[in-house]
C-alpha cells in the first residue's frame, strides 16, 4: 500500500512526502538535542558568543521552536513570536562573513554530531548555509 502523503500546506515534505523532515529524524527532542549542542558551541566561541545574551536560555528555546516549526512540527514559535522575520531580528547584531562562517561550522557539526542519516543530514546543512547568509548585515 503507497501511504497517503501528507502534503500540508507550509509544511515541507521529506522522503517522498510521506513524512515532514521533523518527523524523519526524531521530532522534538531531536531539535532541542541538536539546538543545546549548538550553543554549547557558541558558548566557546570568543567571535560570536559575545553577540549574544549572557544567559542563553530564551536563544535555546526560541531556536529550537523555530527549527521545529520551519522542518513540519509544531507552530509554537509563531504563535509565541508571530512571524520569524529572521533577517530583520538579527539586524540588531553586526554578522559579517567571518560570524556567519563561525555560526555555520557550529551548527553544520552540531548536525553531523546528532547522527541523522546522510539526506537529512544534507538537506539540513544545505537550508543552514543560505539561510546564515541571509543573515549577514556588515562588510
Ligand atoms: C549567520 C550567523 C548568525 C548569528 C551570528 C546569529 C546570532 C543571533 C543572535 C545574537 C540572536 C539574538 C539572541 C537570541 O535571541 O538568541 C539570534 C536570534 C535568533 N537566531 Fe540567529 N544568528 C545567525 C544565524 C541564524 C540562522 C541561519 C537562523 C535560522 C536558520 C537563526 C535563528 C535564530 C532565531 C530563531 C533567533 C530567535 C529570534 C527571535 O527573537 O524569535 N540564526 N541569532
Amino acid at each position: 500500500m503507497i501511504p497517503f502523503p501528507r502534503m500540508v500546506v507550509g509544511k515541507r515534505s521529506y522522503g517522498g512526502g510521506v513524512m515532514t523532515l521533523f518527523e524523519a529524524v526524531g521530532g522534538e527532542q531531536y531539535f532541542r538535542g541538536l539546538v543545546d549542542d549548538f550553543y554549547d558551541r557558541v558558548d566557546t566561541d570568543p567571535t560570536i558568543r559575545p553577540l549574544y545574551p549572557e544567559d542563553l536560555t530564551e536563544s535555546r528555546e526560541r531556536t529550537a521552536l523555530f527549527l521545529i516549526q520551519y522542518w513540519g512540527g509544531p507552530t509554537t514559535y509563531s504563535d509565541q513570536r508571530g512571524h520569524p522575520r529572521l533577517r530583520m531580528r538579527h539586524m540588531p547584531f553586526p554578522i559579517g562573513m567571518v560570524e556567519r562562517n563561525a555560526w555555520l561550522r557550529h551548527m553544520t557539526a552540531a548536525v553531523f554530531a546528532s547522527g541523522v542519516d546522510h539526506r537529512a543530514a544534507e538537506q539540513m546543512n544545505n537550508y543552514f548555509a543560505n539561510s546564515s547568509l541571509a543573515m549577514i548585515n556588515q562588510e
